[in-house]
């Protein structure tokens, strides 16, 4: 575990909205890539961004509800892109790439969570091919447009605790389990940030993780309001209990790593609550951040992995 991996005091805390941390920041001139950037905490961190004064560009699945989300934020550009295909993120890289614009922020924001077992791209179980291998192939393919200084926010889950990658049977081929597969591609997006801030350091790229929080956004579509009171999620009438965090509140953490100067010459790190957080406690509570999603060797090993799957590295 990196010494670095403990809290800064950052003045922020679980209730920080996105606007509150970019208090007094000037984004102007800025280009943020916001994937998801339509949608809960995604759409939240775009209206953020732009009224900083970013430019945004929102790449979506689904256009029209894009746009309709999107309606009257200035600043914010639309495209097309499916994570889930390998031809959608290559034709959507090379029409950015055309444009010859740089990148000063990569936000990763898009996903899915305990979707029921299916199958994407050449194959790929879903979660881990949408979560993590469509970011990873985005990521690589639109490396030569990231500016020196950029920072990449790959977009994890306190969810990392429910499995590390699983080397034996990443694809699920001997039984699918909707909360394993999510924990995996959580824990890759954390091994994702971790090597790619190794790769990008010498250029002052640098790469975070986070946990976002608890908030009630369209992630829960695939689970059923049984699951989630059983879960401790929700009372019987649908409302959030506990910790829960508004959809402002969510896209905090992952707005503070894009621009907070308290995070300049660090990365790799995994954050929450608009702070580096502590280690996860020996205990096994689901809190902070696992031992296996920081491990520089697991990270190392994913990125060839990936890399082959993907058929993409900007670094080979
Ligand atoms: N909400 C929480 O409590 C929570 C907690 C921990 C971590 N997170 C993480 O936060 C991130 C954002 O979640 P959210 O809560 O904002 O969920 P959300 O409202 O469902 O937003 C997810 C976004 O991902 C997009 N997406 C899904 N599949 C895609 C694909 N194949 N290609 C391109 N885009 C795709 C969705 O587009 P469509 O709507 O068009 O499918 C949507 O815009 C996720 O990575 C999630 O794991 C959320």
């Amino acid at each position: 575990m990196t010494t670095a991996q403990h809290k800064i005091g950052s003045g922020f805390t679980d209730t920080s909205t996105a606007t509150e941390v970019l208090h007094g920041i000037d984004l102007t001139g800025k280009l943020a890539l916001v994937t998801g950037g339509y949608s809960g905490i995604g759409l939240e961190t775009t209206k953020a961004l732009a009224a900083a004064g970013a430019f945004v560009v929102a790449p979506a699945r689904r256009r029209a509800v894009a746009e309709e989300a999107l309606a009257g934020i200035e600043n914010v550009e639309i495209d097309e892109l499916d994570l889930g295909d390998p031809e959608s993120i290559r034709t959507f890289a090379d029409r950015f790439l055309a444009t010859g614009r740089r990148i000063d922020m990569i936000i990763t924001s898009a996903g899915v969570m305990a979707s029921p077992e299916s199958r994407v791209g050449p194959g790929w179980e879903a979660q881990f091919g949408i979560n993590h291998l469509g970011h990873f192939a985005l990521v690589n393919r639109l490396w030569e447009a990231v500016a020196d200084g950029a920072r990449i926010i790959s977009v994890s889950s306190r969810g990392h605790h429910f499995s590390p990658i699983r080397w034996d049977d990443i694809e699920f081929t001997a039984g699918y389990d909707k909360w394993q597969a999510y924990g995996q591609a959580k824990t890759a997006n954390i091994l994702f940030a971790v090597q790619l801030d190794k790769f990008g350091r010498d250029r002052g790229i640098r790469a975070f993780s986070l946990h976002p929080g608890r908030i009630r956004t369209n992630l829960i579509r695939h689970l059923e309001l049984r699951e989630m009171v059983e879960a401790g999620f929700m009372d019987t009438e649908g409302n959030m209990v506990g910790d829960a965090k508004t959809p402002e509140q969510g896209a905090a953490t992952q707005v503070w790593a894009a621009t907070s100067p308290l995070l300049d010459g660090m990365g790799g790190l995994y954050l929450q609550d608009c702070d580096v957080a502590e280690p996860a406690p020996a205990d096994g509570t689901i809190a902070g951040v696992r031992d296996y999603a920081l491990d520089p060797t697991e990270a190392a090993r994913l990125w060839v992995l990936s890399a082959d799957r993907t058929g993409v590295n900007a670094f080979a």
